[in-house]
């Protein structure tokens, strides 16, 4: 069969993965495959997910990551259930019907705090999903989540191969553990999103395929991907960052392995390249998540560097995009956004 045909008909083995991804040929037909399985699932629709980053103080150590605890020079902050609350109000204002609470593992976020903030916005904005996405926890901990109101969980694995997840970890924390978390998390009853790093320090073309097999497995409802940015205070600092182009193809790649899943083109596609996200949604994405974070912290959540949206025009992040989605060929809508599942 035709290579062409194979991709237009998604049967996409093993072996056709590894072609996909290694060789640029079939870029322009995979996008155009993804974009049209898009659309026959979710049209022109991009759904809009308000990320509110209430923490950057975080017990864990991965070496890619900017707020990681070995990193002195990050200026720590916490923002308190008002301040969560106000940025809410002002998302709703705006038309966000699902706010994702984003932060690192926070020793003093304690799950009754935790609860207490899912439940308060459940109960102000009864209209709208509560995202979590706060890395590991003991499975009791999620399902007190749960029984406070939340029902989508972010937790990427970040690899799915054991030794490249020792590479980018310390020893306290361990591929098993993120991967029973996953599997708790989709037991409870979550939507669940999971994903990787796209050019993460030491990832080959055999990792990606086992990222693309765990996904696979998992069935995630949600899958974030994006380009690994290095961060100055990092182990990694100084390590190339992850292509535009191998994101878009993995993006596209996603859309084909999983048309009904809820994929976001991510801040990170948006900041190695000026047009990163538009690009992302044409590849197959179909969620944005704009900040909603107060202006005061936005630079201080820095996971890698040169965060987009982070000055005073932060706040026109909803209109903005708006305009980006439009102009991009797709159209931003305001309802929840629940994922669709296949008949
Ligand atoms: N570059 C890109 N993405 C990063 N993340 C963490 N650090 C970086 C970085 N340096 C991603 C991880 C994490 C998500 C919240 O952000 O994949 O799961
Ligand atoms: Fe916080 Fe990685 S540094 S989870």
């Amino acid at each position: 069969m035709q290579m062409e045909t194979i991709i237009q008909q998604r049967k996409l083995d093993a072996d056709v993965l590894q072609q996909l991804l290694l060789h640029d040929q079939w870029d322009t037909i995979l996008q155009q495959t993804a974009d049209k399985v898009r659309r026959l699932v979710y049209g022109d629709a991009v759904y809009i997910r308000g990320l509110i980053e209430y923490t950057n103080i975080c017990k864990n150590d991965c070496y890619y990551c900017g707020i990681r605890c070995g990193n002195k020079r990050a200026i720590r902050y916490r923002l308190d259930k008002e301040e969560i609350l106000s940025c809410c109000k002002e998302g709703y204002a705006l038309g966000f019907r699902t706010f994702v609470l984003q932060g690192g593992e926070d020793p003093v976020s304690t799950d009754a705090w935790i609860c207490s903030v899912v439940s308060a916005i459940r109960e102000r904005f009864p209209d709208c999903a509560v995202t979590l996405s706060i890395g590991e926890k003991k499975k009791e901990s999620y399902q007190a989540y749960y029984r406070a109101g939340a029902v989508r969980y972010l937790l990427r694995h970040e690899t799915a191969n054991p030794a490249h997840y020792r590479h980018l970890h310390p020893a306290s924390m361990s591929l098993e553990n993120r991967k029973r978390c996953l599997y708790d998390l989709k037991e409870i009853g979550y939507q669940v999103g999971s994903g990787f790093m796209v050019g993460s320090p030491g990832q080959t073309v055999s990792n990606l395929l086992e990222d693309l097999q765990f996904l696979q497995e998992l069935q995630p409802d949600m899958i974030g991907i994006g380009p690994y940015i290095a961060q100055k205070d990092t182990p990694f600092a100084g390590c190339p960052n992850g292509s535009l182009q191998m994101t878009l193809r993995l993006l596209s790649i996603l859309r084909l392995l999983f048309p009904y899943a809820l994929i976001p083109a991510t801040t990170a596609l948006g900041t190695i390249h000026p047009k990163g996200r538009e690009l992302g949604l044409q590849a197959g994405a179909n969620v944005v998540m704009p900040n909603l974070s107060p202006v005061r912290v936005r630079a201080l959540y820095t996971l890698y560097d040169d965060k987009i949206c982070t000055g005073e025009e932060a706040a026109q992040c909803r209109h903005c995009l708006e305009q980006r989605v439009r102009a991009a060929g797709y159209r931003i809508v305001t309802d929840i956004g629940n994922v669709k599942r296949e008949k």
